[in-house]
């Protein structure tokens, strides 16, 4: 309870020593609040402001008549403009007058990672930060940025709706994870989502665990799977624990509750993450150090195993029936070497 508060106090800090900064020389912040003379205005023309009209192809152009006839000249789009005309896509590199230039609300105040939503003419973005005071786990900074990163492009290799990560390098916050805003998401606990998890079919269930395995993530509660439109999305990898290659179902929301109902693995979904091993290796890499290959790789080799493991136990009849998630754990224990 006590670090309940504390986490609370450190966000109320955050809160008020962003209010009381202002912009100096080059859009770096200056601590103390108040007007800085002569400092340029760092926020960005407003987006849907006038003086400016789409042009072809979606660019935007000077309204303004050029002396001396009627050419249009057009303008490049500013990084902003460029950043909110398109989704994010993973790894991508945010402008980071981002914060700034938008409207700025707090969202789950009891996280450490005073995550925030940011708002810029008609879009809408979810960033918090990396740089935890109590450390995660032991991670480094730059571990739970890729851990971030390195899961969402792990999933979109293996066929998954992901949220796509981009990377904001702050002047005073530090490194902060950038998303597109997802409305009406709500996390799993909110709304007791057992229906939908024991509603999903056995292809979608078992590539979700199996993407909470390959990824090495002890951290799959409740609030780490997000619902959205009736469906389930994994999110919040920064905790993924690459140093090792155990099984984690133990405390996966997922597992739990596709286990309730006896949901079973479908073989098909794990020969399908199989197939797709060089692209999973591929996807990752950009986003991984050369160790977390290593282990990616480790799981990817004990996942065959465990499938092995797992037709060899069917055939000999020691294992009947539909396959629950814990079953399968159970294969890929007994796949350790
Ligand atoms: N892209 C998004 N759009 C809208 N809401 C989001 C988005 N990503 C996360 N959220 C909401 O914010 C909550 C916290 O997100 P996330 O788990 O990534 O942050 P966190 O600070 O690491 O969480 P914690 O440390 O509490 O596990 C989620 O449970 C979800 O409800
Ligand atoms: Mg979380």
């Amino acid at each position: 309870m006590t670090d309940y508060f504390e986490h609370v106090a450190a966000f109320v800090e955050l809160v008020e020593e962003l209010k009381a900064q202002v912009h100096g020389p080059g859009g770096r912040f200056v601590a103390g609040g108040g007007k800085v003379p002569g400092a340029p205005k760092p926020v960005e023309p407003h987006l849907t402001g006038g003086g400016r009209v789409r042009g072809g192809a979606g660019r935007f152009v000077s309204k303004k008549p050029v002396a001396g006839g009627t050419a249009v000249v057009e303008k490049p789009k500013t990084a902003l403009e460029e950043l909110v005309s398109k989704p994010i896509k993973n790894g991508q590199e945010i402008p980071n007058n981002l914060i700034e230039s938008g409207e700025r609300t707090a969202v789950g105040v009891g996280s450490y990672n005073a995550p925030m939503k940011v708002t810029l003419g008609d879009k809408a973005y979810f960033i918090k930060t990396t740089d935890n005071p109590q450390g995660f786990g032991g991670l480094s900074r730059e571990q739970v940025l890729n851990n971030e990163l390195r899961a969402p492009a792990l999933g979109q290799a293996m066929g998954l709706e992901m949220n796509p990560v981009g990377i904001l390098q702050h002047p005073h916050l530090g490194t902060l994870v950038v998303q597109d805003w997802v409305e009406g998401a709500l996390p799993a606990h909110a709304i007791d989502a057992r229906p939908i998890v024991k509603a999903l079919s056995s292809d979608t269930g078992t590539k979700l665990l199996m993407l909470e395995y390959l990824s090495g993530d002890r951290d799959r509660h409740s609030s780490n799977l997000m619902v959205v439109g009736g469906q389930v999305r994994e999110i919040d990898f920064g905790f993924s624990q690459q140093k090792t290659v155990g099984v984690s179902f133990g405390r996966s929301y997922l597992a739990d509750h596709m286990n309730e109902r006896g949901a079973p693995i479908s073989p098909m979904a794990i020969r399908s993450v199989l197939s797709k091993r060089e692209a999973i290796l591929k996807a990752v890499e950009p986003f991984s150090s050369p160790s977390a290959v290593k282990i990616m790789t480790k799981r990817l080799d004990r996942l065959e195993k465990a499938y092995a493991l797992m037709v060899e136990r069917q055939n000999r009849g020691e294992m009947r029936g539909l396959v629950t998630p814990f079953a399968f754990q159970q294969c890929l224990l007994d796949a350790m070497d």
